[in-house]
């Protein structure tokens, strides 16, 4: 029996290399081990505490099909679905919901990062580790390919599943995160970490004037000979050994650099936005592949339920 593996990405807009090198790369590099059974969804209800605009929801939501299909998560192979068409995750969430309490979702780093800065959050953020923990545990996942933001929400994940188990008998597999050190924070074009909060991002599936647009932007702090924001994300490109003389034959030449960058990003992601653009041209196909995803997870999912509601004895 194969391993299981699930991650998810928030429709909430274009993805950026941040997130591929971080999450999404290793999504597809996974699934081509042939090491695991894999599920990757669409997190849109994580992503309704962001994006509160029907068209939007949806537009982003086909999108983000698209970049998962594009980047080489082949439907053949693992199951697509989005969050939304399995409602045995909102009803799992909402049975977790009785068992964690509030002092222990106030110590998770999104809502105290929100909370310092004088926001007043909804109930769908304060909640939002229980719905992940839902999202995870009804596929009897042993592993979860995130960046490192996402450590702790896995961290919680496996609690709920030892807090259910103990108050109910084994029912959840305890999943653990699988993070990529080296790329576990890949930086923006200000040194800060990429994010689409920031404006900060290189997208994926930059058109070549948009990967100019943003290396131009990056930030270089004048004075050292090796710009290193540059070479920060440079190093993503291309092997540090390569890197290392080209920087040193360029040494202060920040233009120059930056123009190298410039065709490092724009050869890499040429392709990626070639597939994407041919799979973007039949949205009926993507639908058709999200479609087939939901019944097979809802199969599985429906399955974990069940026994889950039987252990609490409402069924
Ligand atoms: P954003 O911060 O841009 O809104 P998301 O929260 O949608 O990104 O993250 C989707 C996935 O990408 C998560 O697994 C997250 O850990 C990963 N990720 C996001 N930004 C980065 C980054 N700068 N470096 C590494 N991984 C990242
Ligand atoms: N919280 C994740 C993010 O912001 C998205 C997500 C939701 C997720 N549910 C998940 C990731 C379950 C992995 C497993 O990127």
């Amino acid at each position: 029996m194969k391993k299981i593996l699930l991650s998810g990405v928030k429709p909430t807009g274009r993805p950026h290399i941040g997130n591929y090198f971080g999450a999404m790369k290793q999504f597809v590099d996974l699934l081509n081990s042939d090491k695991y059974d894999c599920y990757f969804f669409l997190a849109d209800y994580h992503a309704l505490n962001f994006i509160q605009n029907a068209e939007e929801m949806r537009r982003n939501s086909l999108d983000l099909a698209i970049d998962y299909m594009a980047i080489g998560l082949d439907p053949a192979k693992a199951t697509l679905f989005k969050q939304s068409d399995v409602s045995a995750h909102t009803e799992l969430s909402c049975i977790f919901d009785t068992l964690v309490t509030m002092p222990y979702l106030e110590r998770a780093h999104a809502y105290k990062d929100a909370t310092a800065k004088g926001k007043e959050i909804n109930v769908g953020t304060f909640n939002y580790p229980v719905l992940m923990a839902a999202d995870i545990l009804l596929y009897g996942t042993d592993a979860v390919p995130v960046g490192a933001d996402q450590k702790q929400h896995v961290e919680y994940a496996r609690d709920i599943a030892q807090k259910f188990n103990n108050a109910f008998g084994e029912t959840f597999k305890l999943p653990e995160p699988l993070i990529l050190e080296n790329v576990a924070t890949v930086p923006g074009t200000d040194g800060r970490k990429m994010s689409k909060s920031y404006s900060n991002t290189i997208p994926l599936f930059a058109t070549r004037d948009e990967i100019t647009k943003a290396v131009m932007g990056i930030v270089t702090d004048s004075g050292g000979d090796v710009p290193a924001n540059v070479y920060a994300i440079h190093k993503l490109f291309r092997p540090e050994g390569e890197l290392k003389a080209l920087y040193e034959a360029n040494k202060g030449k920040y233009k120059a650099l930056k123009e190298a960058l410039i065709e490092d990003i724009d050869a890499f992601v040429k392709p990626l936005r070639e597939r994407r653009a041919e799979l973007a041209k039949d949205e009926k196909y993507v639908m058709q592949v999200l479609a087939e995803g939901a019944t097979k997870a809802n199969k599985v999912a429906s399955t974990k339920l069940l026994e889950a509601k039987k252990k609490i004895g409402v069924l």
